[in-house]
């Protein structure tokens, strides 16, 4: 049996290595996608950690092609999401460590250490965020915020992004752009905001901040109303209820009527 604390520990421990400087920057395919020095030094301290906590576990993580599933156990690992803001010293950035069994998430922990935010949950436990229990807010979607993005590594997505974004706009109070899915997914499961919509993210996106989300009383769901993969790309509508999850999710099949990747 994990012990939450254990993977809160050792996200601490890797927390030093996304240093202030001193890091380089490469980009991976396109301009919008970097990798810096220290996604790598993080995602190698965790595997090897993280490895010695639970023998025999398997890892999907973002950088360097880690997919070795199939295992009882795996980590879902994005060593920095949010690895603009980190690079230009922006605090929207955080290592996100979730735990799957069979494929179920059990435990997911995102570490936000420039914003000074530890969140964490195990399945059926509730959400924490630096041990304080956090909970989603109960605004109507008329009164919701949007977090969202343009599909910033898929630009032909843009226009259909921006018109699913302009309707929910118009029917709710305001959006988002903070640049870290894990990070957002989080101040969504503690209140600060009440809707989602991305195009296409990676399991390593959301993996433990949709258990965080979900366990905080949220709801997440993929284009077609299920569980997103925790294993292929997926497009995320989330909401800190089912009612309004359902309504972004019919805005959303307004604008397409299959998922364009
Ligand atoms: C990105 C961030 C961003 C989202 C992108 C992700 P990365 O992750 O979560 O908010 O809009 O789709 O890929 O590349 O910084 O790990
Ligand atoms: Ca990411
Ligand atoms: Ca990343």
């Amino acid at each position: 049996m994990i012990d939450i604390e254990d993977i809160i520990s050792i996200a601490k421990e890797a927390a030093p290595l996304m240093s202030r400087e001193g890091f380089s920057v490469e980009e991976k395919g396109t301009v919008e996608n970097i990798v810096t020095t220290s996604d790598i030094a993080v995602q190698d301290f965790l595997t090897d950690r993280l490895s010695k906590l639970l023998p025999g576990s398997g890892f999907l993580c973002e950088e360097e092609d880690v997919a070795d599933l199939g295992h009882e156990y795996v980590w879902i690992i994005d060593p920095i999401d949010g690895t603009a803001n980190y690079a230009r010293g922006n605090a929207n950035c955080c290592i996100s460590i979730a735990l799957v069994k069979n494929w179920r998430p059990v435990a997911g922990v995102v570490y936000s250490p420039w914003r000074g935010e530890l969140y964490s949950a195990q399945a059926g436990q509730g959400a924490f965020c630096n041990g304080r229990p956090i909970h989603v807010s109960g605004r109507p979607f008329k009164e919701g915020i949007l977090f969202t993005a343009m599909s910033t590594y898929r630009k032909e997505f843009a226009k259909t992004c921006s018109g699913i974004i302009y309707d929910i706009y118009m029917d709710s109070n305001d959006f988002r752009r903070t640049g870290s899915a894990a990070v957002e997914l989080c101040l969504m499961a503690a209140g600060m905001a009440e809707l989602y919509f991305e195009m296409r993210l990676m399991p390593w996106d959301y993996a433990a901040a949709s258990l965080i989300l979900c366990e905080a009383g949220g709801a997440i769901c993929d284009f077609d109303g299920k569980a997103p993969s925790l294993t292929r790309p997926s497009l995320i509508i989330a909401a800190n209820n089912g009612e309004n999850c359902r309504r972004i999710l019919d805005i959303v099949h307004c604008h397409m009527d299959r998922i364009p990747y």
